[in-house]
């Protein structure tokens, strides 16, 4: 099948969607994107104005400005206790999102299947389709805290199964693994030998005391798992593209030959001020702050929707999502942006096993959070 095929197999995104119709009321309080209300931190931004002043405004190598592999290499080995040869096993990506493609294009053969715990970040299904492969969801549930298990796992391999896709913090449902569930996962992808891929885009945002464990750091063959991570989340740098991919080294060297005839590089002053930003202490205390106002909001957004009548919520662990059981998921995302003026975007967008649910980003002042919750409150007691 084509690639023109298979893209318009592909639903376009949900969130864009519900872009379009919040742009056609005023007021709301957007609760839809998910994306840091913060400003990048102005050390990091001064780092890309001294990269412009240097005259770092030119190609880079495909596989990214050697000093910020350097640094990735370095932030990997202390934080998430990985070593990745800066040379041949990471690649600087345009934002955690690129990676994605660039792995299952090349890694999947035709019709090779990817489990994917669900609900679950939209890109995994589209681009492991856009790659040929067939996307399986590993459907989760509220009750067991959107933590997947190893019988969830084994309930949808097949032969054709390749990989697994693990994403803690999660997008949508900010459910955190924990050292024994990832040590589990790790152990049952050896033992059928699946490759793993870790999306670890929201790993400075965990809360209440738990510690994110890369499942790379605690394999015996690291050989089969690719780390995906970038610096939009962590330092609110969504707007400068920059991510990264770490694994195997031949598989890298073939994302590197795709890179190539897709974008050459990402942006070199971004990829100057990601270097400098990683080895720079200020970003570490800009970072703790951040995430001790996330977690300011998480508590007071689940202590209000808590007392809503109808909606059940399980505290989430870390990134910066919500993800109650409203009942009809899309009647009632309209509902609070017609009625309440408030965007949530449907859990249906993440797959099957969203269905029912809203993902909520407090991605707002806690001040701005009680109006919307109020709002809502209101819209439903109509
Ligand atoms: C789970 C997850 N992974 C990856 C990304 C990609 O982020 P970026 O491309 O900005 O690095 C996102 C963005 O929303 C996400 O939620």
């Amino acid at each position: 099948m084509s690639l023109h095929d298979r893209l318009e197999e592909i639903p376009a995104s949900g969130i864009r969607r519900l872009f379009e119709l919040s742009s056609k009321y005023a007021d709301v309080i957007s609760l839809g994107i998910g994306e840091p209300d913060f400003d990048t931190p102005a050390h990091i931004k001064e780092y890309a104005k001294e990269a412009l002043d240097r005259g770092i405004t030119h190609y880079t190598p495909n596989n990214g400005l050697k000093e910020l592999r350097d640094a990735i290499s370095e932030k990997l080995k202390k934080e998430n206790s990985i070593f990745a040869d800066p040379d041949k096993e990471i690649i600087v990506t345009t934002g955690g999102n690129q990676a994605f493609l660039l792995i299952w294009a090349s890694f999947l053969k035709e019709g090779d299947e990817v489990l994917i715990p669900s609900p679950h970040f939209v890109t995994y299904s589209a681009t492991v389709r856009l790659a040929g492969g067939v996307p399986v969801e590993v459907p989760l549930k509220m009750e067991n805290g959107f933590v997947l298990t190893v019988d969830d796992l084994q309930r949808h391999l097949t032969e054709r199964t390749r990989a697994i896709v693990l994403n803690s913090p999660n997008n949508p449902t900010g459910a955190v693994l924990t050292e024994k569930d990832v040590r589990a996962t790790v152990e049952f992808a050896e033992d059928h030998g699946l490759a793993v891929v870790s999306d670890e885009v929201y790993e400075s945002l965990v809360y209440d005391g738990i510690r994110h464990v890369s499942p790379a750091s605690v394999a015996s063959e690291p050989g089969r798992f690719i780390t995906v991570g970038s610096l939009s989340k962590t330092y609110a740098m969504t707007g400068w593209r920059i991510g990264y991919a770490a694994g195997p080294e031949d598989l890298i060297a073939r994302m590197v030959k795709f890179q190539m005839y897709l974008s050459a590089c990402p942006t070199s002053f971004a990829q100057y001020a990601a270097a400098r930003a990683l080895s720079d202490p200020r970003s570490q205390a800009a970072v703790s702050q951040m995430r001790s106002e996330y977690m300011r909001r998480r508590d007071y957004i689940y202590r209000r929707l808590k007392q809503i009548p109808g909606f059940s919520v399980v505290k989430p662990g870390g990134a910066f999502y919500i993800f109650p059981f409203v009942g009809d998921d899309l009647k009632i995302s309209e509902k609070l942006l017609v009625e309440a003026r408030v965007a949530a975007v449907p859990g249906s967008t993440f797959g099957a096993a969203g269905r029912g649910h809203l993902r909520l980003a407090y991605t707002v002042p806690v001040e701005r959070l009680g109006e919307a919750m109020d709002r809502i409150e209101k819209a439903l007691d109509r």
